[in-house]
């Protein structure tokens, strides 16, 4: 059901705010300065301008503007900024009411806009310009952008997001780039669009192990700032040939400190609506990077091997996590090297550690010499025990498997995407234990 369209003009002189005004269809609410409009829908930080494109946040509009509907009342916003408004600020407003919400129409009117002018007016998300001669026209442009908003929100409320997986562990060299860019692989052979992000910012080491050259990094991501969007994400993944979209970590560790727990937690959110699954690989440390991906995805992989310093590790993630409030169900422990013999007995590990295991991952001297060769086990050996574990463990915890993604498959007469790589496994190893 679609609601009202609100239309709000800026303007520093009133009278061409009027003019303006008066130009709208349907009317406008006239606000005289940025600074107002700043201040009075609290366009400090996502939660105030989320309010303003909700327009929950323009009660504090005052009388002026009479009763302010409801968010969910709200189909689309446009703001109309006047040939007045100082451009520098004008475009920072704009970027960031287009980073809070894409489905915002942002029109400017200029007395004399010029290439700059408009290339930044593109980049900060501005859907349409105009000069003050031609306001007659902005009716039209009024809904085009209404359009254009009505129609982002349809895809948002039809498109599921991606389910994203973080795998970490507290201890390094347990395993954790084999098994995401191994899952990745798995959960891309169903057909399903599947992005692997490299958060070990320093020491990254997926692109090597996938053979890819990637002329961009996280830290490129990093380095676009408030002008990140959908295009600009899209175009800095390296496509691996099995289909899997790799954002790369920087190749000099230098740029590491760059890239902030906001800039990870902008570019999943981007990516998951772009995408059906996440799998987000990690250094052994819980940065603020890691902890803001954990805190947007949907299961956290904790990689053990058998031996103590990495199942001590373990714990104390498992109780950091919980501390931090993230839900048991979210929490899924892989026991990599399970069948080592190496002192500790996988049969045991349950109880120490008061959890199930969900996957069990057999040692193999395959894994390291298909990192060697380039092309993950998953990929050169599907039916190998370590993939199909792998397969096994994708299978069972990381596909949706209640909702829209497996019903419309159904209803389309399609089986749904764990069944395409259900696998049996008869190796001991990777029996899972509880
Ligand atoms: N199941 C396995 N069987 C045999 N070798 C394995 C297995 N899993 C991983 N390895 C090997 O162990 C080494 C470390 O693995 P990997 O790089 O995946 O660990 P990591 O946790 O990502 O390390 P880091 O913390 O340094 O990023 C690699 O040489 C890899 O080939
Ligand atoms: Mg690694």
């Amino acid at each position: 059901m679609s609601g009202p369209h609100r239309t709000l003009v800026v303007d520093t002189d009133q009278s061409m705010a009027a003019t303006i005004a008066a130009a709208c269809p349907r009317g406008a609410e006239q606000v005289h300065s940025l600074a107002e409009l700043t201040g009075l829908t609290g366009l400090t930080g996502l939660t105030g301008l989320t309010g303003l494109t909700g327009l929950t946040g323009l009660t504090g509009l005052g009388p002026r503007l009479g009763s302010v509907p409801p968010a969910h009342e709200t189909d689309t916003v446009t703001v109309v900024f006047g040939p007045s408004c100082d451009s520098e600020a004008m475009l920072e407003t704009c970027v960031r009411l287009h980073r809070a919400d894409p489905r915002s129409g942002l029109i400017l009117v200029r007395r004399r806009p010029d290439a700059t002018l408009l290339t930044a007016a593109l980049r900060a998300g501005v859907s349409e310009v105009l000069t003050d001669r031609e306001i007659s026209g902005l009716g039209e442009a009024i809904e085009r952008s209404r359009l254009a908003g009505a129609r982002l929100r349809l895809v948002e409320s039809t498109t599921p997001r991606a389910e994203i997986t973080t795998v970490f562990s507290a201890k390094g060299g347990v395993g954790k780039t084999t098994v995401s860019t191994n899952l990745a692989l798995i959960l891309c052979r169903g057909g399903a669009r599947v992005a692997l992000v490299d958060l070990d910012v320093a020491f990254g080491d997926v692109a090597v192990t996938l053979t890819l050259f990637p002329a961009h990094s996280l830290a490129d991501v990093a380095a676009l700032g408030p002008a990140l969007d959908p295009s600009s994400l899209v175009s800095m993944l390296a496509p691996h040939s099995s289909g899997v979209q790799v954002l790369a970590a920087p190749t000099d560790p230098g740029a590491a400190d760059t890239i902030t727990a906001d800039t990870v937690t902008r570019t999943l959110d981007i990516l998951a609506e772009q995408f059906d699954h996440i799998v987000v690989d990690t250094p052994p440390s819980l940065d603020e990077r890691v902890l803001a991906a954990i805190d947007v995805s949907s299961r956290v992989a904790l990689v053990a091997t058998l031996d103590v310093p990495a199942l001590k590790n373990l714990r104390i993630a498992l109780e950091t996590l919980s501390l931090i409030g993230l839900p048991f169900e979210r929490q899924c422990i892989v026991i990599n090297r399970g069948d080592a013999e190496v002192g500790v007995l996988l049969r045991d590990v349950p109880a120490a550690l008061g959890r199930p295991i969900a996957a069990v991952i057999p040692s193999s001297r395959d894994v390291p010499a298909s990192v060697n060769a380039g092309i993950p086990i998953a990929a050169s050996s599907p039916e190998h025990s370590v993939s199909r574990a792998l397969a096994e463990f994708a299978d069972h915890h990381l596909v949706r498997v209640s909702g829209r993604s497996v019903a419309s498959a159904q209803a389309a007469g399609q089986p749904p995407r764990r069944s395409r790589w259900r696998r049996t496994s008869t190796d001991a190893a990777s029996e899972v234990v509880r």
